[in-house]
């Protein structure tokens, strides 16, 4: 039997990717596998978004160089942001790995698999700029939870981020194969789907379908009850998309809005397209619409030349917008990024502190709102039973809040309302209300 253990790092893109890497080779006859030291081939699906990311990834192969002494028949595969962005010199760099796909070449895997001989050790399929919305075959974790990708690409160039170089240009996937998918997931019994795109404001099939137009359209399938989208460009929320929000009853309320600085100087040189005052106005209609919406966002402590000004005025938007969670990340230098080339590329040392100051901020933020649901019953979609204690459920808001309770096995994968009982800085704790 062929068995396949796929490891996984960076986003909800590249996670879904690894859903498709094993549909493609479930179809071939593999068999997934939790146990790496079973596996007769290991795909690493890896992400380049922070060095960190990379050192994470070459550690591990390192690691699992090893394995191929007791299992000289072991191949290790590379895909994702960095396989895409380094090609060939993974296999020079990362000895012990056999084949390297890019991150729009996941169907060439059984054809590098195939080829593999003692002739050709090494196989590499990196296209540069491929067109491919192929639907591939998608293995995803049973549940009721799926990811569904309606763009590819980015087309942003923020001055710090590798993505357009590691996922191409943006291109959107046409409408009627999301539908057909989403039909699809809701008649094997997903509940919840996760539109995905690097900006999916900025979804356009034939000119003629926005973003909202797509919601509209998705909405009425019968089956799904929550909609959920990630990730939206500031610059790109429309009134119209608000609006929609509104009328879709399915449309979670909560929206991951990246602010990645307070300081429009630092905005300016990121290539956000927006400055803090643009971006507060369109907050401020939202949370008029709606309330009780949950807002979420990224920052970038610590970007070229950031002065303790520009710092202050990131931690200053923090508590005028009190976000329910922040992602608060080191600026980290990308290779062929355009910020790379800046002058003024700060200290380890002076990043790491505004990094801990940003994220003391917010932690006092997140669980003063998480601690204001105590006392009100919450509807949560449960998911499983909870990973740190197996005698409670796990689910989630519709704010995309994580609730853990006591409750009976029947419950997982349905709704339920939880009456709060505890807050936490990362969950909230509660009790079935009957
Ligand atoms: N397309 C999404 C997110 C992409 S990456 C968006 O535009 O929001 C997720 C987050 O990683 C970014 O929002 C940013 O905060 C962070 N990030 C990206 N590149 C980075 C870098 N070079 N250093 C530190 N953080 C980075
Ligand atoms: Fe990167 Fe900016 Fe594109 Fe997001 S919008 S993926 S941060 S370039
Ligand atoms: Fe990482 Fe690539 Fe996603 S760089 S964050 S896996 S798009």
């Amino acid at each position: 039997m062929r068995k396949i253990h796929i490891k996984t790092w960076g986003c909800q893109m590249n996670e879904h990717d690894s859903e498709r890497i094993a549909g493609i080779l479930s179809e071939k006859g593999y068999q997934m596998t939790e146990d790496i030291k079973e596996a007769n081939l290991i795909i690493l699906n890896t992400c380049s978004i922070r060095e960190k990311a990379e050192h994470k990834f070459f550690s591990e192969v390192g690691r699992l160089r090893g394995l191929k002494k007791d299992n000289p028949n072991l191949v290790i595969g590379v895909g994702g942001c960095i396989a895409q962005q380094k090609g060939e010199e993974i296999i020079k760099r990362a000895k012990g790995v056999d084949i390297v796909f890019g991150t729009r070449s996941i169907h060439e895997i059984p054809k590098l698999l195939d080829g593999l001989s003692e002739k050709n050790k090494h196989l590499v399929n990196v296209p540069e700029q491929e067109i491919n919305t192929i639907l591939y075959p998608t293995l995803r974790n049973q549940g009721i939870k799926a990811l569904v990708t309606i763009m590819y690409g980015c087309n942003n160039f923020c001055s710090y981020c590798v993505v357009p170089y590691t996922r191409g240009r943006e291109e959107s996937r046409p409408k009627e194969g999301i539908l057909k998918e989403v039909q699809g997931l809701a008649d094997m019994g997903y509940k919840e789907i996760t539109l995905l795109g690097q900006n999916v404001n900025s979804y356009c099939y034939n000119s003629g379908m926005d973003f909202s137009d797509l919601l509209h359209y998705l909405h009425p399938v019968n089956g799904i009850e929550r909609i959920r989208f990630m990730t939206s460009h500031p610059k790109d929320i429309s009134d119209k998309l608000i609006d929609s929000m509104a009328e879709l009853p399915k449309v979670c309320n909560h929206i991951h809005l990246p602010l990645q600085s307070g300081s429009d100087r630092i905005l300016q040189k990121m290539n956000r397209g927006y400055t803090y005052s643009e971006y507060k106005k369109k907050i401020d209609k939202i949370r008029m619409r709606f309330p009780e919406i949950s807002i979420t966002t990224d920052i970038i402590v610590g970007f070229p030349s950031e002065t303790d000004d520009d710092f202050k005025m990131t931690m200053d938007a923090s508590r005028e917008i009190e976000y329910d969670n922040v992602f608060a990340f080191k600026y980290s230098k990308r290779p062929n990024t355009a910020a790379d080339r800046f002058d003024g590329h700060l200290s380890k040392g002076l990043k790491e502190e505004r990094l801990s100051q940003a994220m003391e901020l917010q932690s006092g933020i997140t669980t003063r709102k998480n601690r204001e649901h105590i006392g009100k019953t919450v509807e949560v979609l449960v998911e499983g039973k909870s990973k740190s204690d197996n005698g409670r459920l796990t689910g989630r808001t519709e704010t995309n809040r994580v609730v853990n309770f006591r409750g009976h096995e029947k419950f997982i994968w349905r709704f339920v309302d939880v009456k709060i009982t505890n807050a936490n800085l990362s969950n909230l704790e509660g009790m079935i209300s009957d």
